[in-house]
């Protein structure tokens, strides 16, 4: 395995066979998570995971917020809620905040950002398809969401990680977006 393909060839996926996701697969999801580089080793992550009867919740909830936001947009709402309804298991993920320390807090955001990516890779790894979804149905920038998750102390909720096996019509028409050249972006100085 070169960790180099492996990354080079993770992708956004959105589309999902409808079987289950078994237990032991998301647990090992979140112990890989677990390994990541983390400052001082706070260790600053949370997971909730949403399945079965919890997720009828969520949809509910989603439902009310895309209700209130896009009330002239009835299309875009059944879209939503399709890709709500199709998606069998969403695990949101927070990251601890330090109370009074601004640095510290952000240094927690960027090690669940590099647990995210973990998860990403060993989603592929165990033939899932996982999507970070920040905007929209992710609930991630949403108050209910937080609720949701039971309005944990000193928490800030960082994506809504949507996963299930993917679904292989969509799987053959994904195409990787292209990426800018590291050269645009690099200055050697
Ligand atoms: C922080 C973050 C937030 C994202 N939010 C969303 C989102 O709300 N909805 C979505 O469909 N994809 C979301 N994505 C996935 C990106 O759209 C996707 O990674 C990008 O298009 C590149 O495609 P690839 O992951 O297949 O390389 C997000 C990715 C990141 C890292």
């Amino acid at each position: 395995m070169s960790i180099i393909a492996e990354i080079k060839s993770r992708r956004a996926i959105r589309d999902y066979d409808q079987r289950d996701v078994e237990n032991e697969k998301i647990k090992t999801l979140l112990e890989t998570a677990t390994w990541a580089p983390n400052d001082r080793m706070r260790e600053p992550w949370g997971f909730y995971v949403i399945k079965g009867e919890a997720k009828k919740r969520y949809e509910a909830l989603a439902n009310e917020y895309l209700q209130e936001r896009f009330p002239t947009k009835p299309h875009l709402i059944e879209s939503s809620l399709k890709a709500l309804k199709t998606t069998p298991v969403h695990i949101i993920v927070t990251a601890d905040i330090v109370p009074g320390d601004k640095e510290a807090s952000l240094d927690n955001e960027y090690a669940v950002c590099c647990a995210v990516h973990s998860m990403w890779l060993a989603a592929k790894e165990l033939g899932l398809g996982l999507v970070w979804r920040t905007r929209g149905v992710g609930l991630v920038r949403d108050a209910r969401m937080f609720e949701f998750i039971g309005s944990p102390e000193n928490k800030k909720i960082i994506g809504n990680l949507f996963i299930g096996y993917p679904d292989g019509e969509a799987l053959k028409k994904a195409k990787a977006p292209a990426r800018t050249s590291f050269e645009e972006k690099t200055v050697w100085l």
